[in-house]
């Protein structure tokens, strides 16, 4: 099958299932609710639709633990309604992926019922160890959400690995039924038109041989024995060559802590194992590793992110560009201001959309939701939130939690100022920001030529109608500003130049040099105002064309 690289001009949209809009009057998201919500998506030019896991799962990690890879949970709406679904998606032009999540599966998926009782052929499914000496755990390894990556289970009288909840067990990948299980389940889909899947940790899923216990950092204790493993590349390849390469589709890989030069490893080259790869250093402006260890926010830590990125894998990768999803809180909490909602929620569009690459847009992202507003302990629902510095003071605890938890990207999606706001007939699965009555739905923001809403539609068009963006090469400028961000897509023939400032207050910049004497042509800006020359005010965007490039 020839691939045609189709995403590389598309942008997606992310959905989040059971937040984004409740069809059946159950409180919680499902199909239904996209189905009606489709033209509104169509409207925002995005060209397709990742998924978050739709499959049968009893919700631990809402839906990453899996108990049934070839259905589509009740909920949701079950087979038909995914059915349907895809036609209408593809009807309007829009591609639809899947998440595919085999680092684990849930503990109730019947593999695992079956491998705890050593019923053939999944006695080895999943990766069972009988201890050390003494009752000692097989090694030192940390689970990424509920303690030790050591289970007991007394039905199989072993331990089993779990990188994350406890409710996950790790698939034994090296087990080839495994992953001739992995390649049944994307031809099923495939087979059945769905353009593609985002991989979850994917880079997880071969262990080094032996388990050694590791003498690093607590937190990530064992991850150098996991992470880009031993025989990883080969997997990928079996998966593609067995399905992926056999549909016009796209891979999209999750990758924590890798590196560009990493990852090049998985989507440089001809042969790739991936399309894309999610990287995470550009959700580390504000943390350290993860978003649950603060620090100030630095611009410089984002750009230096985007340019490593954009730099390294210019002519030789593809880029995944987001700065949302379900696993982080609101970027405009995180990276800009509550108080300047409106402006720093148009300046983090301009900051990514531009950069080459496929950009993604998370449900609410283009309204410009925010963190709610945490009282207590009580307001998390998420696995990962509620394992996170449980030995320490209740109030530093909340402290913290309240500004890293993913449950602020969970929120239901706000439709309207209306009750429930227009997500839900009845009473939501889970807390609604309160902001949804003061504008921030989309409802209001429809009506609102100037909101956050109509900026992102219009920011994805002139992406789309400016060539520079996809041909042209990165170039920033003024690297070392801790308050602007001066970026260009830079071709032969025009260039695309991005002025954003990160300030609260208004500053004064220079246009880098090769723009001071060409004639720019301002397309897009976060203020009703005309610019005023070389004074950008509280978090001003301006995104210009230029014709021909001033030699240099
Ligand atoms: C990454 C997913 O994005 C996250 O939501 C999930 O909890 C973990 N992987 C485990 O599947």
């Amino acid at each position: 099958m020839i691939k045609t690289e189709w995403y590389k001009n598309g942008v997606f949209y992310q959905i989040w299932p059971r937040s984004f809009k409740d069809g059946n009057g159950d409180g919680m998201g499902d199909l239904y609710g996209v189905i009606s919500k489709l033209d509104y998506i169509k409207s925002l030019g995005v060209d397709g639709i990742w998924f978050s896991p739709l499959y049968p799962s009893p919700g631990v990690d809402c839906g990453y633990d899996i108990s049934d890879y070839m259905d589509i949970d009740s909920a949701y709406g079950g087979m038909s309604a995914f059915r349907d679904l895809l036609d209408q998606a593809h009807s309007r032009g829009l591609k639809v992926i899947m998440d595919l999540v085999v680092n684990h599966t849930s503990d109730e998926h019947e593999w695992f019922q079956k491998s705890r009782r050593r019923i053939d052929p999944y006695t080895d499914y999943y990766i069972w160890r009988p201890g050390k000496k003494g009752g000692k755990l097989p090694n030192n390894w940390d689970s990424h959400f509920e303690g030790k990556a050591w289970q007991w289970d007394d039905v199989r009288g072993e331990y089993y690995l779990h990188l994350f909840a406890i409710k996950q067990p790790d698939l034994n990948m090296d087990n080839p039924l495994v992953r001739q299980e992995v390649v049944r389940i994307l031809n099923f889909w495939l087979e059945m038109g769905v353009d593609g899947f985002r991989e979850d940790v994917i880079t997880f899923i071969s262990k080094k041989e032996g388990l050694p216990s590791d003498r690093l950092m607590p937190a990530t204790r064992g991850i150098r024995f996991y992470n880009n493993g031993p025989h990883i590349h080969e997997y990928l390849r079996q998966f593609r060559s067995e399905a992926l390469d056999r549909f016009d589709c796209v891979t999209i890989g999750e990758a924590p802590l890798i590196s560009p030069e990493k990852a090049l490893d998985y989507i440089g080259g001809d042969q790739r194992d991936l399309d894309m790869m999610i990287q995470f250093q550009c959700m580390c402006a504000n943390c350290f590793f993860i978003d649950y260890y603060p620090h100030p926010f630095s611009l410089r830590k984002l750009k230096k992110s985007f340019r490593t990125w954009q730099e390294t894998l210019d002519g030789r990768g593809w880029n995944m560009l987001y700065l949302e999803n379900h696993d982080h809180p609101r970027v405009v909490s995180r990276y800009g201001s509550e108080r300047l909602r409106d402006k720093s929620a148009k300046a983090l569009c301009c900051a990514y959309m531009f950069q080459k690459g496929t950009p993604f847009v998370y449900q609410g992202q283009e309204l410009g939701m925010t963190n709610f507003k945490v009282t207590g302990l009580s307001d998390f629902e998420d696995v990962q939130t509620l394992n996170q510095f449980t030995w320490l003071p209740k109030g530093l605890r909340l402290k913290l939690l309240a500004r890293a938890s993913r449950d602020h990207a969970r929120t239901p999606m706000q439709w309207d100022s209306g009750e429930h706001a227009g997500f839900s007939a009845c009473e939501p699965w889970f807390h609604l920001n309160e902001n949804y009555r003061r504008g921030i739905n989309v409802e209001s923001e429809e009506s609102n030529p100037c909101s956050v809403l109509n900026f992102y539609r219009k920011a994805i068009a002139l992406r789309k109608e400016t060539g520079c963006v996809l041909s042209g090469v990165y170039r920033e400028y003024k690297r070392r500003s801790r308050r602007h961000y001066i970026y260009a897509m830079e071709s032969e023939s025009e260039s695309l130049l991005v002025v954003i400032s990160f300030s609260k207050k208004t500053t004064r910049f220079t246009l880098p040099l090769a723009y001071q004497f060409r004639e720019l042509t301002l397309r897009l800006s976060n203020y009703e105002k005309e610019p005023q020359g070389d004074v950008l005010r509280p978090y001003e965007a301006r995104v210009y064309t230029v014709k021909q490039q001033s030699s240099r």
